[in-house]
């Protein structure tokens, strides 16, 4: 099973922006997971300051295995776990 890292930047720019939103969504991914036929394990990770928020682009910032979502909101980021989850199964 697919184990799924979620990386949510937590410092003061992303939270004003709606990075907590974003975890309480992941973390109901449970859910939902049934639709994923229990194919991957979501693990989100609340994480300090990425350094992304210096240069004026627009958080929140969120990873999903990696791959960084700008102004992520709730439905990009599931999304973005969906796909990798579908990913995983390709492979
Ligand atoms: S607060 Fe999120 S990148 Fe700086």
């Amino acid at each position: 099973m697919a184990n799924i890292i979620v990386e949510v930047c937590s410092g003061t720019h992303c939270v004003m922006l709606g990075a907590m939103n974003i975890i309480d969504s992941v973390h109901s991914l449970d859910e939902i997971r049934h639709d994923m036929d229990q194919c991957c394990e979501v693990e989100v990770r609340a994480v300090p300051c990425m350094g992304l928020c210096k240069g004026g682009a627009q958080g929140p910032f969120v990873r999903v295995d990696g791959l960084l979502i700008k102004g992520g909101e709730s439905d990009s980021v599931m999304a973005a776990i969906m796909d990798r989850c579908a990913q995983s199964q390709d492979t």
